[in-house]
């Protein structure tokens, strides 16, 4: 899928795998009205891991990284990430918000804003950064992403995948320690998964804690330290991309691999 990482450069990465904790769900539990949407979720989560949850629709995949920054509430278990743990303490909550990025399918950047107002606009009213240093800021970021030209466009005037792009700036401006990614090429045309697939990798590259739900395969085996595979609420297996994909364990995994490889 992309050349610009080697089997050294993998090793490398591996290695960048710390034994702190980041992330813990103890048996977590979540309902929408009578559906029984997580069921008994148990993950652990080292910094700098690089994990990819895949399985069919409405497995849950969405529900449980939503719950990592409380987009999503559960009821029951433990969740806590970066060692505060979830609960209705909104102030829990809003820190937590300020360490966990998050990227979806739609990019959701605001419409009536510049790009680079989009990406001020968070360490500006909450980390109350001057908007100078904001913006130097920003464009840093822009530039990482290879679009430092567009800064002063508004995002209809973007393509697809570079408005993902923004939305991957955005979310570094607010300098988070765990990102994760719902699905951020799915919505985009074929030519443009590439470029946003890239820079997730350099992101990797960096160190940082990724949990990326996605079926882009190829990146999994490229990228991932750990492939989560999700049916019907539960993590019905997990494993290192090379055994998870060449020698999967369950019948679940078997037949949605086969669907999508
Ligand atoms: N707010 C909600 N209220 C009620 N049910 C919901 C809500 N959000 C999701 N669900 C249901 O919960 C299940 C899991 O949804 P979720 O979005 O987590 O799945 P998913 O694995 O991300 O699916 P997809 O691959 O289609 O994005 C689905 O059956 C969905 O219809
Ligand atoms: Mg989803």
């Amino acid at each position: 899928m992309n050349d610009t990482i080697t089997p050294q450069d993998k090793e490398q990465l591996k290695s960048a795998v710390s034994n702190e904790v980041i992330i813990e769900m103890e048996t977590v539990n979540k309902w929408y009205g009578d559906f029984h949407v997580l069921k008994d979720i148990n993950l652990v989560v080292h910094e700098g891991e690089r994990i990819v949850i895949c399985g069919p629709s409405g497995s849950g995949k969405s529900t449980l990284i939503r719950c990592l920054n409380h987009l999503e509430e559960h009821q029951e278990g433990n969740i806590i990430v970066d060692g505060i743990t979830l609960d209705k303490n909104l102030k829990n909550i809003d820190h937590i918000r300020t360490e966990v990025g998050m990227v979806f399918q739609n990019f959701n950047l605001f419409p009536h804003l510049s790009i680079l107002d989009n990406l001020t606009l968070g360490p500006i009213l909450t980390r109350k950064m001057p908007r100078l240093e904001a913006e130097a800021e920003a464009m840093k970021y822009l530039e990482r992403v290879k679009i430092p030209e567009q800064a002063d466009k508004f995002p209809g005037q973007l393509s697809g995948g570079q408005q993902q792009r923004v939305a991957i700036a955005r979310s570094l401006c607010m300098n988070p320690k765990i990102m994760l990614f719902d699905e951020p090429t799915s919505a985009l045309d074929p030519e443009m998964i590439k470029e946003v697939l890239d820079v997730m990798i350099e992101l990797a590259d960096t160190g940082m804690t990724m949990i990326v739900v996605t079926h882009e395969m190829a990146f999994a085996e490229t990228v991932a330290d750990r492939v989560i595979f999700m049916d019907k609420g539960e993590i019905v297996e997990e494993n290192e991309p090379k055994k998870f994909f060449n020698d999967p364990q369950h019948e679940r995994t078997k037949l949605f691999l086969s669907q999508i490889l």
